[in-house]
């Protein structure tokens, strides 16, 4: 039987023997050599070669630092759709405002499909989901999603039924409604702080308890999701991370034992009221050409029944991303903007 070659190769083969024969003084072979026959050999340039090659900065971690929260106060961030294209620094700007602040408004795009996929390609590509790559959000007959309806949206999260769910989100609006169809966004950051503040038993269920998310139809291909999650995600020091909130794809079964299952239900009532007063919610409309980018770890939000006009379906277009991507772009800009990271 004829061995791998590589490191861990123990073959006899000829390319051992050859290795071997190779294993002199005189080999030139760079102290990045993988070969097997120079290892052990002391570092030609010791620790000033690692102190040129290595890496030096420290990078930002992702996601949860710098993160300024808000409440029906903001004035929504805004940017030139086209400027983030060409432009370095408009660009880090705006994903700059999008980590700092959760949304940024994108204003100049035009009423022509295609714009969020090219926002995508600004920043590395695209996370396909079962919706596909990019999906359309209209009226459309026999919906398997309540946003593919003219009806109310509540406010929620997107795609709690992944795992890993897209970490930011943008809408384009092709076509508006002749009447209705505004959002509200409300940061869940800030209200699972107040949460915590007020009421930090309900904080400790929601952020301990693990409830079932479940999605199901064909709409890419066939799919048939379920997810178990806690409504606030928070990491090893506490920080809230993620929030994961959909009534419409929270399980109708509730795996909890059944002492659980009262103060859960407690628990997620006393958020549902944080995130639904008015002072905590920012109400916005979009116009033929705007793009809405969001971070969906964090933004809560929901959609008013519309009407569309006569022969023009009230049309957004919409992709995901993921943080990885999105934090990768931004350190990449803040290297070739303000040379640092
Ligand atoms: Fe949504």
């Amino acid at each position: 039987m004829r061995s791998s070659p590589g490191p861990f190769s123990s073959s006899s083969s000829s390319s051992s023997s050859s290795s071997s024969s190779s294993s002199s003084s005189s080999c030139d072979a760079p102290s990045s050599c993988f070969c097997g026959s120079h290892w052990g050999r002391k570092p030609r340039s010791g620790a000033s070669w690692l102190q040129s090659s290595g890496r030096m900065m420290q990078y930002s971690p992702c996601p949860v630092a710098e993160r300024s929260h808000w409440d029906a106060t903001l004035r929504v961030p805004t940017g030139d759709f086209h400027a983030v294209l060409r432009d370095d620094e408009a660009a880090l700007d705006w994903l700059s405002a999008l980590r700092r602040v959760g949304v940024v408004h994108l204003k100049g795009a035009g009423p022509e499909p295609g714009a969020v996929a090219r926002l995508a390609e600004r920043i590395g590509y695209l996370r396909l989901t079962f919706y596909g790559p990019t999906w359309q959000v209209q009226d459309k007959p026999l919906a398997n999603n309540v946003a593919y309806t003219s009806g109310k949206i509540s406010l929620h999260t997107d795609y709690p039924a992944l795992h890993a769910a897209p970490g930011v989100q943008f809408l384009h609006c092709i076509s508006s409604a002749e009447e209705g169809g505004e959002s509200e966004m409300v940061d869940g950051f800030h209200a699972a702080e107040r949460l915590r503040r007020d009421d930090p038993e309900a904080f400790g269920t929601l952020a301990s308890v693990q409830v079932d998310f479940t999605d199901m139809g064909t709409d890419y291909c066939d799919f048939l999701l379920q997810a178990k999650k806690s409504v606030i995600e928070v990491d090893a020091e506490g920080r809230v991370l993620r929030i994961n909130f959909n009534n419409a794809t929270r399980d109708s079964v509730l795996d909890l034992p059944v002492d659980r299952v009262q103060p859960f239900y407690r628990a997620l009532r006393a958020f549902v009221d944080v995130l639904s007063r008015p002072e905590n919610t920012v109400t916005y409309g979009l116009a033929p050409g705007d793009v809405l980018t969001f971070d969906n770890w964090r933004l809560l939000h929901s959609r008013r029944p519309y009407r569309s006009r006569p022969g023009q379906p009230r049309h957004l277009e919409g992709v995901y991303l993921d943080w990885d991507e999105v934090m990768s772009r931004l350190r990449i800009l803040r290297q070739s903007v303000r040379g640092n990271a």
